[in-house]
């Protein structure tokens, strides 16, 4: 049969800050997406992230459809209710929009989402991050379905011989989706360049290029993009279809022991190194380090198995250990340099009125530059602003 599987996350409540989710807020949003199962969709799961929580759905309906994203912002409404009654720190804070206008992306939640026809024995992970941005998952997917490093099948199975096929989003053009598609291996270091930029050029979807069959999903929502300002980090999943004529299930989580650092962290202003954890993992030093979760299933006729949770088995406490090494290697310089994500990512709007009361403070010495000038005449006088970038 043709299934379709939905993740939708959002971030609508937690303890003590954006920590993690109470769980009276995880089970109404449970409870309400339970009451559609056999009739909007046919099976669901419901996990938490950092302050993140995620709705896993299967049904027949396609993607982006109106009653299953529905279905979703109702939950997270249903859900705010209850943060509320609470007292939840962030109530409702990943819904940006009113009122639902008919699609879910571009309201806030994550969104990555699959149609395919079922194999007759179907795994896929979806992964979960919190504290970070959907540039996290350029690396570990690169490495997953370009590099032999990683992927062995890429050299051991004629299923995956003749690669995928990535298309990529730049995600700060906001006026439309901005795509490109490039075939691996022959477009590799095409490829490289763009993911390069973690915080422009997001994998969106990964497809077979001996099959056509789609592998992998992943949400480019940028919360910034929709609401124009800091409204929290933009929290990414990232759907992956695994065995057979794709990645096996531990290729697509080799990457992960590298702890590679990411954008999020404190306040979505800084570096950190992406750590591999078990679902429901609160949050806990520096508003993180950033996380990922990864939970695998197998689907029939559109029905869930129980879940394995993928990093919670013991191996990941090794490299946990080295990932929070890297963490605090890195907070050691606090705010300086790379610590500190570059001045068009800082997510906090403080900052830009600071340094623009700054900027009117600099005076030019023009008595200096003059006598500069008189030594050597046939330079030009460069101004400060010209000249750092020159000397990068
Ligand atoms: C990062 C994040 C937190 C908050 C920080 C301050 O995505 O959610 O690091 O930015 O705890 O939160 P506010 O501004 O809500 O007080
Ligand atoms: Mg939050
Ligand atoms: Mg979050």
């Amino acid at each position: 049969m043709k299934v379709t599987v939905s993740v939708i996350k959002a971030d609508v409540g937690s303890i003590g800050g954006h920590i993690v989710p109470s769980s009276a807020l995880i089970e109404t949003v449970r409870n309400f997406v339970a009451r559609e199962k056999n009739k909007t969709i046919i099976d669901s799961y419901v996990s938490s992230t950092g302050d993140d929580i995620a709705i896993l759905m299967t049904h027949d309906r396609g993607v982006e459809d109106e009653k299953v994203h529905k279905l979703a912002w109702n939950a997270f409404i249903e859900g705010t209710g209850m943060a509320k009654k609470q007292g939840l720190y962030g109530a409702g804070q990943d819904l940006l929009k009113d009122a639902f206008s008919g699609n879910i992306r571009g309201m806030g939640p994550a969104v990555a989402e699959m149609e395919f026809e079922e194999r007759p024995n179907e795994p896929f992970l979806i992964y979960a991050a919190d504290k970070t941005d959907p540039g996290a998952y350029n690396l570990p997917l690169y490495l997953s379905f370009a590099d032999p490093m990683h992927c062995s099948g890429l050299i051991l199975s004629p299923k995956m011989s003749k690669g995928f096929r990535f298309d990529v989003m730049d995600v700060e053009y906001t006026e439309a989706d901005r795509v490109i598609s490039l075939n691996v291996p022959d477009e590799l270091y095409d490829l490289a360049a763009l993911l390069r930029d973690n915080e422009r050029f997001v994998i969106e979807g990964i497809y077979s290029r001996d099959t056509g069959d789609q592998a992998a999903a992943v949400s480019t929502t940028r919360l910034r993009n929709i609401a124009g300002k800091y409204t929290g980090k933009d929290d990414p999943i990232a759907l992956v279809r695994v065995q057979g004529a794709f990645p096996a299930a531990g290729e697509m989580t080799s990457p992960y022991q590298i702890g590679h650092y990411v954008a999020g962290f404190m306040r979505g202003s800084h570096t950190g190194p992406l750590m591999p954890v078990g679902i429901n993992t609160s949050v806990t030093f520096f508003d993180g380090p950033p996380l990922v979760s990864c939970l695998a299933f197998c689907v029939h006729e559109g029905i869930l198995t129980e879940p394995a949770d993928i990093f919670s088995h013991p191996f990941w406490n090794y490299v946990r250990d080295r990932v929070s090494r890297k963490a605090i290697e890195l907070r050691q310089q606090g705010f300086s340099g790379i610590a500190m994500l570059p001045y068009s990512e800082l997510e906090y709007g403080g900052i830009v009125e600071k340094l623009d009361t700054l900027e009117k403070r600099f005076v030019v010495r023009k008595a200096a530059t003059a006598k500069r000038q008189e030594k050597s005449p046939s330079r030009k006088p460069v101004s400060p602003r010209v000249a750092v970038t020159a000397s990068r």
